[in-house]
């Protein structure tokens, strides 16, 4: 069994204890489970890209529990950032900022910024504070997989061979919203989340401050884990808007859909939510039951374009196979 068990002082206890001896430990978040370790043990952290089969040009976010080592950590921060750290901090923003001497090249995959955040996890918070060392945490799935939100999905994803900490299950289910505040003017979404561009706009315009939302920069930064195919499921997975026309064309389909569906007897349904929030919450277990159900291939409604589904369909569009 990999769960640590005990009561909520034993469990702090016992991570810390293994994360000060250089083991990694998955932790939950708000977002989905990471796979921490101690940010400046070098061998613990060759172990999280080792578990992972993750290239070690693919960077690590720094999860801290005091807005302090934001300044150890990056050697600048503009001024508008601290209007974000207001407004979302603890909670799903990660920062890249420009590293600072402290920051290790090991877990920045030799670039020169850090992504750093906050999570809004009182159990995850308490262990980071109590072992006196930023974690670094990735999500606690192998490399391009889909996310754990649950304690059992990290055990099933390593057979039961990593430390689990039980933090039920993550409240958002998806990732959180990375940006590139390196500059004083603008940001860039490097990765939507759950907190919206449309809401980092409106905090900073309820401060006064004007900053621009820069699509096109010269000095791109580059993003490792938007390359590739991510987020998916082992199974082929489709998107479809017209069910009539998908089970015209598929058997045996495991069919992950919001709108009132009448469902074959081959196939098996999941109904998920029909707000972005609930959609997200539901959306990679459901997955992940779909690659464990007999069915052989993996049918999902496409949720609507508008407002609020922007990182829903960033990872539909990553983990998808193709679309009907
Ligand atoms: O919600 C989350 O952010 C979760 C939980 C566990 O906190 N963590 C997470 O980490 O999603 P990971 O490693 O699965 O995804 C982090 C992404 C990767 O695409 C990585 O390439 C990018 O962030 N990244 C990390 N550091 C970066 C940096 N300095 N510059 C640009 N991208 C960076
Ligand atoms: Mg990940």
């Amino acid at each position: 069994m990999s769960i640590i068990t005990g009561n909520e002082e034993k469990v702090i206890h016992d991570a810390t204890q293994m994360l000060a001896y250089g083991k990694v430990v998955a932790l939950p978040t708000e977002t989905v489970y990471g796979l921490a370790a101690d940010m400046n043990n070098n061998c613990a952290v060759q172990e999280i890209y080792t578990v992972k089969n993750r290239p070690f040009s693919n960077p690590l976010i720094v999860h801290i529990a005091n807005t302090s080592d934001l300044l150890k950590y990056s050697r600048y921060i503009p001024p508008f950032v601290n209007v974000l750290i207001d407004a979302f901090w603890p909670g799903p923003l990660t920062l890249v900022l420009k590293k600072s001497s402290a920051t290790p090249e090991y877990i920045t995959g030799g670039q020169d910024t850090v992504a750093i955040r906050m999570p809004n996890h009182s159990l995850t918070l308490k262990i980071i504070k109590s072992l006196g060392t930023p974690i670094v945490a990735p999500s606690a799935n192998k490399y391009t997989g889909v996310s754990p939100t649950r304690p059992e999905h990290v055990i099933n994803e390593f057979n039961g061979r990593i430390s689990v900490v039980d933090g039920g299950v993550c409240e958002n289910g998806i990732e959180s919203t990375i940006i590139d505040a390196t500059r004083n003017d603008s940001f860039k979404i490097l990765r939507p989340g759950t907190i919206t561009l449309e809401e980092i706009q409106s905090a900073l315009k309820d401060k006064g401050e004007i900053i621009t939302y820069n699509l096109n920069r010269d000095n791109e930064i580059h993003v490792p884990g938007n390359y590739l195919k991510h987020y998916s499921p082992k199974k082929r997975l489709i998107t479809f808007s017209n069910y009539k026309q998908l089970i015209e064309n598929f058997k045996n389909i495991f069919v992950i859909h919001y709108s009132d569906l009448l469902v074959l007897d081959d196939d098996i349904s999941c109904k998920i939510g029909k707000d972005p929030d609930s959609f997200a919450k539901d959306f990679y277990h459901f997955l992940r039951l779909g690659d464990n159900s007999k069915s052989n291939i993996i049918a999902i409604e496409e949720p609507p374009k508008n407002y609020g589904w922007a990182a829903i369909w960033d990872r539909l569009n990553k983990a998808k196979s193709d679309k009907l």
